[in-house]
This record gives C-alpha cells, sequence and structure tokens, in this order.
C-alpha cells in the first residue's frame, strides 16, 4: 500500500511526515536556519487537498496576498460579496491602489459569476460556506464556467478544511487557507497556505514568497504539523457536535434565524451533501438586536467571546463589530450581515456543556 492510496487520516499523520532520517525522531524537528521544515508541511497540505504542491505563509491573508500579487496591474477579479472582512479590505484598500480591480457578486448564483466576467478576468475568488452566512457557491459549476472564459478558480476552504471539502477535486485551480483555523486547529499559531495544481503556480508563489518575505515560521510550521495529525478525529467531533448545537438553536424560540447547511431548510442543503462530505462546525444565528446580541455573549461561559474559528475550543463572536467590523455598516446591509447576527465556531467540548451554556445565555434576551 503506498501513502498516495491511503485513507484520509494516515495521510495526516504521515504525508510529508516520515521520521527524521538523522535521529529517528518521530515527529518533525525544528531546524531554525533551514526551509526544509517548509517544504515538509507543504507536502502534507497538498497531500491532503489533492493539489501537486503547496507554499505556506506567514498568515491566511499573507496567503491571500500572495495569489493576489501573482497577477498585474489591468488584471480584473470576480470574488464572493461576502468573504472574510479581510480579504476585501485588502483588495480594495491596498491592491486597487496597483492597479487590479475587482468585482463583488453574489457567488451562490452561478449566472451573477458569469455575468461579472470581464475580458481581462484572470481569478475567480470564492469562499464556500461564506463567512459568517454560511452560503454555498457551486464549486463544479463556477470552475467549468470559469475554464470555459479561460479564467482560474481560487477557493478558501478554511471553514471546511480538506477533511470535508476539496475544491481541488470539484475543478478549483488553487486552495488557499489559513491554517490559524482547522488546520492548527489549537489556536495557538498564526498561518497560511497555497496549494496549487500547476508546477509554474508554485515556482511564482515561491519567487513572491522570496521577494515578499511572507514566510511561515519554522516553530509554526511544527506547530501546524502537529495539528493536522489528529484533523480527521477533531473534524469528525467538530461535526458531530455542530450538527447538534445547530439543532438546538433552530428550536430555540429566542433565535429568529440558524444559518448552518447541515440543516434541511438550509437553501442550498441539497449542494451541501453533494459538495462536502460533512456540514462542519460554523455556524450563524440571529438573535434580533444589537442588545440582545450582547445580552447573550455578555452571559457565555463555556463557549469564549472572541474572534478566529476552527480551535478545538467553542469560540462565539459577533461579525458586525468583530470580523466583519471593517466591511462598514453600509457593506454588512448589502449582504445581510446584521447586528443582531452571532458568529459559533463549535469546539470539541462535550457537547452536552456547550449546549447548557447557550441555553443559559439565550435566556438572558
Ligand atoms: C475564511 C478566512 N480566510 C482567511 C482568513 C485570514 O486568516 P489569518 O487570520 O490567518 O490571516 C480568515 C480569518 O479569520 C478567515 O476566516
Amino acid at each position: 500500500m503506498t501513502l498516495e492510496s491511503s485513507g484520509f487520516a494516515t495521510r495526516a499523520i504521515h504525508a510529508g511526515q516520515e521520521p527524521d532520517p538523522l535521529t529517528g525522531a518521530v515527529s518533525v524537528p525544528i531546524y531554525p536556519t533551514s526551509t526544509y521544515v517548509q517544504e515538509e508541511i507543504g507536502t502534507n497540505l497538498a497531500a491532503l487537498e489533492g493539489g501537486t504542491a503547496s507554499r505556506v505563509f506567514g498568515s491566511g491573508m499573507a496567503a491571500i496576498n500572495a495569489v493576489a500579487t501573482m497577477l498585474k496591474a489591468g488584471d480584473h477579479v470576480v470574488a464572493g460579496h461576502n468573504l472574510y472582512g479581510g480579504t476585501p479590505r485588502l483588495f480594495d484598500q491596498v491592491l486597487a491602489n496597483f492597479g487590479l480591480t475587482f468585482t463583488y457578486v453574489d457567488t451562490s448564483d452561478v449566472n451573477k459569476v458569469e455575468h461579472a466576467l470581464l475580458k481581462n478576468t484572470r481569478l475567480v475568488f470564492l469562499e464556500t460556506p461564506t463567512n459568517p452566512l454560511m452560503e454555498l457557491c457551486d464549486l463544479r459549476a463556477i470552475c467549468e464556467l470559469s475554464h470555459q472564459h479561460g479564467v482560474e478558480v481560487v477557493v478558501d476552504n478554511t471553514f471546511m478544511s480538506p477533511y470535508f471539502q476539496r475544491p481541488i477535486e470539484l475543478g478549483a485551480d488553487m486552495v488557499v487557507h489559513s491554517t490559524t483555523k482547522f488546520l492548527n486547529g489549537h489556536s495557538d499559531g498564526l498561518g497560511g497556505v497555497v496549494v496549487c495544481t500547476k508546477p509554474e503556480q508554485a515556482e511564482k508563489l515561491a519567487f513572491l514568497q522570496k521577494c515578499a518575505g511572507a514566510i511561515l515560521s519554522p516553530f509554526e510550521c511544527w506547530l501546524i504539523l502537529r495539528g493536522v495529525k489528529t484533523l480527521a478525529a477533531r473534524m469528525l467531533q467538530h461535526d458531530s457536535n455542530g450538527r447538534k448545537v445547530a439543532d438546538y438553536l433552530s428550536k430555540n424560540a429566542k433565535v429568529q434565524k440558524v444559518f448552518y447547511p447541515g440543516l434541511t431548510n438550509h437553501p442550498q442543503h441539497e449542494l451541501a451533501k453533494r459538495q462536502m462530505s460533512g456540514f462542519g462546525s460554523m455556524i450563524a444565528f440571529e438573535t434580533g438586536s444589537l442588545a440582545n446580541a450582547n445580552k447573550m455573549l455578555r452571559k457565555v461561559r463555556v463557549c469564549s467571546l472572541a474572534e478566529s474559528l476552527g480551535g478545538v475550543e467553542t469560540l462565539i463572536s459577533h461579525p458586525a463589530t468583530m470580523t466583519h467590523a471593517a466591511v462598514g455598516e453600509e457593506g454588512r446591509r448589502k449582504i445581510g450581515i446584521t447586528d443582531g447576527l452571532v458568529r459559533i465556531s463549535v469546539g470539541i467540548e462535550d457537547v452536552d456543556d456547550i449546549l447548557a451554556d447557550l441555553d443559559q445565555a439565550l435566556a438572558a434576551i
């Protein structure tokens, strides 16, 4: 049996993580003066996403910035209108100054993506499910359509991890992650990765890394390699807890709406079942007002009020004032992020404790 033909969990533990030939150490050692550790993690993450190579960066934003700087002045990008707030901030407030142009569309509608494509469009940049409204993009359809126009597709797969969604198998040309989230999984290290499908992408990214210097430190590489070993086990528990929390929230009278692709009333539930092998643990829900959101967020104890996501601990946040503050009030209104919206990244604690915590916090509304 080869490593390539083995299962996901086996590859997560062994691909690119062979025992150290020098000492026999089972854990990949850190050589502070070399780039070897980056090459090892690149191998590991490319194997999990089904890509050919990958490059790791100092953060998710550094990875996204590297992808965008593969373009040149005059190029156009079509991007989802509901991305992680830092991504349009980078595009509009930094890269637009260097001659790149961006059009934001509702990428849950394939026709809108098609209408936005221009002669100079080089890239479609997608997040699915979106952050925080959990809208899906039909990856196969968008990749097919974009390729017909000679346009490449990049997918930010941070929310699902390669355990539940592998965009390259559906046609994507590159995948990016904030490894800060599920891949590391322990809220203790920043990082980003771009997984490539073509040698010229990997070469160009390596060149950009060298030029701009946004590399990942050996210690952070080591943290991610360690985190990824338990990715399969963690994702299964995240998914199991996520489904139970979404179900609980959808039955709580204080909650007006729940956004989770695993719920049968999610408008894209069928696509979610087709495109992903689990529903994950990212959930958003509507409390009705900023005052209600504040009342409940002040009361949580097991859930930690914090930005970020994908750690073993349950993190709860308020998109309007935290992750999506940079989008501005008007921007949030356009895409439907209300002041009463709360986002939860369900951790892997005992689910009854998470449910009891939410129950007492929602009782404050
Ligand atoms: C979907 C998504 N992509 C990218 C990023 C940026 O990653 P980082 O914080 O590692 O720069 C985030 C951060 O929250 C995110 O949620």
